[in-house]
């Protein structure tokens, strides 16, 4: 490959510039609009020759839960308790950004940090409620572009799915928490990004592997770590749709890259590795330290000032999923295995071997039966 590749158009990816005016866009308030770049394609071809995509689609069919009535909405939440049970997921952050020299956080008292935990939380749940509307908005352009009528089938249950997340997320932040977050312009942007390809593959890389499978992850922590109650099962319930959505995308990419050249197979690295700094941005949560007092420039530079080899302050364990679907679709290691030196640059090549998706579905999958079960 003889021209280096310019990810997101940036010139230096670790740009605190970039970083931060890509931060300042305004994706409007009330709505937000964006050219969806692919063809619909109808197959007359109706034979059901896809048998792992049609399992999966018989699974979604009895696996429906109704947010309305399986939760338990009458449950009072304590927010601080909540919060705060979460700030496990920042403690080592917390430690290294305080010992930087000058740090403004060595004057933080204790009150201050469970504040910053209480936003955290908030803008968690915010930015889920946005990305599962990205979600929703995605499965629909793949029920119109996929060329497969077994995909098409089970992308339609996603939608619902999609539909029933953005509602008992919306219901959330309505109900229990206050002071809700605008979308996250880096998510947006990869968002946007996604709905504006026009392969149709690329919906599920950015969707199906990337959003949802960091999506998974981090629904995963929250769900080991809390023990508020409607929260806990809000999180199980949307976890065994999430893993059997991500699984969707990695049985329908591994079929379909088997058909791609190997420059091809480049363009879904570097869409990979473009998504991949997005979700890196994003958690850099800039709005919520600016919120709780310190600005946006700041607390990005301080982030990257303890970033150094072993210590990665972007809550890296959050792509415990990303990497090891991307190294199942043999874009890790192809083409002189660019995508994992890029990996490696970033600070996320450590979870290669973790789970895969298809791994876990089986045990989220076990989940849902069980609760199948358990209501009859
Ligand atoms: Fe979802
Ligand atoms: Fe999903």
């Amino acid at each position: 490959m003889s021209v280096e590749y310019k990810a997101l158009g940036r010139n230096d990816v670790n740009s605190v510039e970039s970083i931060l005016a890509d931060d300042a866009i305004d994706f409007g308030d009330l709505a937000h609009t964006t050219a969806v770049g692919a063809d619909a394609i109808f197959t007359w071809d109706y034979e059901r020759s896809r048998a792992g995509l049609s399992k999966l689609y018989e699974r979604a069919k009895s696996s429906q839960w109704n947010g309305s009535t399986d939760l338990d909405w009458s449950i009072d939440v304590d927010v601080e308790f909540v919060a705060r049970e979460m700030q496990s997921a920042i403690a080592h952050l917390r430690q290294r950004l305080t010992d930087l020299p000058n740090s403004p956080l060595k004057t933080w008292t204790e009150d201050e940090w469970t504040n910053l935990a209480v936003e955290a939380f908030n803008w968690r749940m915010s930015n889920f409620l946005h990305g599962e509307q990205g979600a929703l908005l995605c499965t629909a352009k793949i029920v119109e572009t996929v060329p497969w009528i077994d995909a098409k089938y089970y992308a339609s249950t996603q939608v619902m799915d999609e539909a029933r997340h953005v509602e008992v997320f919306a219901r959330y932040l309505d109900t229990k928490l206050e002071g809700h977050y605008p979308v996250n312009p880096a998510l947006q942007l990869l968002i946007d990004d996604i709905l504006g390809d026009n392969r149709w593959d690329m919906t599920y890389m950015g969707m199906q592997i990337m959003v949802e499978g960091l999506a998974l992850a981090a629904f995963g922590f929250m769900h080991a770590v809390t023990q508020e109650p409607l929260l806990k099962k809000m999180l199980r319930y949307v976890m065994s749709d999430e893993a059997r959505h991500v699984a969707f995308g990695v049985l329908s990419l591994k079929e379909y890259y088997e058909g791609l050249s190997g420059s091809e197979i480049r363009e879904r690295q570097e869409f990979a590795y473009d998504a991949a700094l997005r979700m890196r941005d994003r958690l850099m949560m800039q709005a919520v330290w600016e919120r709780c007092g310190i600005n946006r420039k700041a607390i990005t530079e301080m982030l990257f000032e303890i970033h150094k080899p072993g210590v990665n302050p972007f809550q890296a364990a959050l792509f415990s999923k990303i990497v090891p679907n991307c190294k199942k679709l043999g874009l890790l290691d192809a083409g002189d295995a660019w995508l994992r030196d890029k990996f490696t640059e970033i600070g996320v090549i450590e979870f290669e071997d973790a789970p895969d998706t298809e791994t876990e579905y089986a045990i989220l999958d076990a989940v849902a039966a069980d609760r199948e079960a358990a209501s009859v």
